[in-house]
Order: structure tokens, then sequence, then C-alpha cells
């Protein structure tokens, strides 16, 4: 996966891995890489099913969505302190601010760590030290989403939102993943009613493996500002007009579709017909640790595959923050940037 089969030039790999950008989909519990799983189980005195940092690498062979959540959430057991979640998230930015991101709205999935007896605020306080710190120290701005695991109940969502309610400061939105198959997003109507009440913003993993039907109802129901995944829209051409006329945004994850066998290839892939059917895509790492490469290597792997140009990354980029939630002013300065970091290339 780390090499790229077809070429890019030089000036559009250094525009790509260099330009300024926000990432929009990233559950930082997928950025914990193998050795850092290590690491922390020997901290934490926690024995893994794997005996090698190499025997979990070669764990990493998915054959769909529940097959990753399987290993993922094996993964996360390691995570018990709030150091642990500090050093998962900084290392996470530290990577992303080599990458040009300057903009990270991260997600996190406390029921994976609230149901083994850690406790919301030693998962918030970790999470919101290594923002700061990384916003200090490396200049890179952060937010946080808290996902619901749609393959747990209602209620148990509800009982999640009221955990993280003396924490709502530090919150920026609330999400939905896990299994979608099964899970449609009408399951959670109430919950994000209440998140939105609480002055939360809302998005919803839909149409990753699931149908558009469920695109539509994330919409539709629980009222969401922008769509995780949603490739499967491209089957449904009533919805991409209106995705494109209201400019809602997909938080594409190609190398995530790869590993995951959405896709057998990226020249496959829906995203450059969904960018010039006026939809506002981005590209995204997911779960950067277990999928083969973090933002640039998303961006890379996919502009070799469909043969992509400079135009397009740039378009790529400004959708990134169009689509964030920072504010207006701070959109239009980024996007100033970008034009200007562009034109210096001869862009
Ligand atoms: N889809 C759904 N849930 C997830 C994912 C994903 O790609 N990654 C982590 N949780
Ligand atoms: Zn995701």
């Amino acid at each position: 996966m780390s090499t790229i089969s077809k070429s890019i030039s030089p000036q559009l790999h250094h525009l790509i891995t260099k330009m300024p950008k926000a990432e929009l989909h990233i559950h930082i519990e997928g950025s914990l890489e193998p050795e850092l799983i290590f690491e922390l189980a020997q901290r934490n005195q926690i024995k893994l099913p794997f005996d090698s940092v190499a025997s979990l690498r070669d764990a990493y062979a998915f054959k769909d969505l529940q097959s990753f959540l399987d290993i993922y959430y094996a993964g996360a057991s390691v995570l018990l302190h709030e150091q642990d979640f500090y050093d998962m998230t900084y290392a996470y930015l530290q990577k992303a601010a080599a990458d040009g991101v300057v903009y990270a709205e991260i997600f996190f999935d406390p029921q994976t760590h609230t149901e083994r007896g850690v406790s919301m605020q030693t998962v918030i306080q970790g999470l919101v030290r290594a923002c700061q710190e990384a916003a200090d120290k490396l200049g890179i701005e952060s937010k946080l989403i808290m996902c619901f695991l749609r393959h747990l109940s209602q209620e148990s969502a509800m009982q999640t939102l009221q955990a993280a309610e003396p924490f709502l400061e530090h919150l920026i939105g609330v999400g939905l993943d896990s299994s979608e198959l099964g899970h449609p997003p009408e399951k959670f109507v109430e919950v994000f009613k209440a998140a939105r009440a609480l002055g939360l913003k809302a998005v919803a993993h839909a149409g990753e493996e699931g149908p558009p039907a469920y695109i539509w109802s994330a919409l539709d129901q629980l009222n969401v500002l922008r769509i995780d995944h949603g490739v499967q829209s491209i089957h449904d051409e009533d919805l991409i007009a209106r995705l494109a006329k209201e400019r809602i945004a997909l938080t594409v994850c190609p190398l995530s579709n790869l590993k995951l066998c959405v896709y057998d290839d990226l020249a496959q892939h829906p995203i450059k017909r969904l960018l010039d059917m006026g939809v506002c895509v981005t590209i995204n790492s997911d779960d950067p640790a277990y999928f083969g490469g973090y933002i640039n290597a998303n961006f890379l792997h996919t502009f070799a595959a469909l043969d992509l140009d400079a135009k397009d990354a740039i378009a790529f980029a400004k959708c990134s923050f169009e689509a964030s939630f920072m504010s207006d002013l701070q959109k239009k300065a980024w996007c100033a940037k970008l034009e200007d970091f562009a034109h210096a290339l001869g862009v």
C-alpha cells in the first residue's frame, strides 16, 4: 500500500503534501499504531491476543467493515488512563500537522471506553490536553466530535450524551459510527434531537456499506450537516442532486473503502465523479493506523489511481475548509492562504 503504482509529477506531489488542508473524518482510536498498542498494553498490564507487533499487523486483512471493527475495538482495549488518550491523540496530531493539516475534527467513541469502566472525564481530558498542546506547539487546531456506536441502543447513546454534558464546552458535535448495516440512522432520532438541542452539530456515517436510503434518513431524520463516507450516493441521482444543491459535504476516505473491500481498486472509486457533479467532497484518513496511511497517503493513492490534477487537489482542500465547522471568517482566510500557496507554485 505504501508504494504508488502510477506516477504523480513532483509538482503535484509537492502541492498535495504541502498545501494547507482540513481533516474531517478521523477516528482517534483508529490512529492507534500497533507499536503504541503494544507499548500501552505493557504499561497497563493488558494481555493482547497477539504476541507481536508483526502478528497484530498481519491481522489487518479485512473483508468488510465488521471484520475491521472487531480488531479496532480489541486495539482500543489498551486505553485506560488519561495519559493513554493523550499519547494517542498527540501522536495523531503530530502526523497530521506533518501532512499539512491545519485543522482537524476528531471523532472519538466514548462507549468503547465507558463500557470497560473508563470514565468520560478520563477520555475527554486526555483528548483535550493533547489538542491544546498541539495547538500551542504544532500550530494545528482541532475540535472533538463524540460518536455514538450504532450497534448499541439509543438508550445507551442517551446515557452517553448525559455523561458528556459536563464537558460540552469541549465538543463541537456528535456523530454516528460502527456497524452500519441493520442499524439505520432512524434508530437514533431522539438522541440526535437532544444533542442538537444542546447546541451540538450533527454528522453521521451513512452510505459506507449501507444503501442511499440511510443517507436520506441521516439528512431528513437526524438533520446532519455532513455525511461521513456517503459513497453509495453514487447510485441515486436525486440524492446527488440534493447533496450538490444544498452543499452537503461527504467526508470520503478512499484507502478505508479499499481496505474494507467497498471497492476492489481505487480506479473504481466515485470520488471524482461526485466532485464533477457538484458535490462538496473531502479526502480523509478514517482509521489511518489500520488502512495504510494518513491523509496525504489517501490523496496520493487516489490521485494516482484516478489520474487527478492540481485543480482537483485544490478543489478537495477548499471543500475541506468549506465543510468544516470553523467560522466563516476562518474558512475564507484558509481558502485565501490555499490559493496563495497554489499561485506561488504556478498552479
Ligand atoms: N465506519 C464505521 N465505524 C467506524 C469506522 C468506519 O469506517 N471506523 C471506526 N469506526
Ligand atoms: Zn469513519
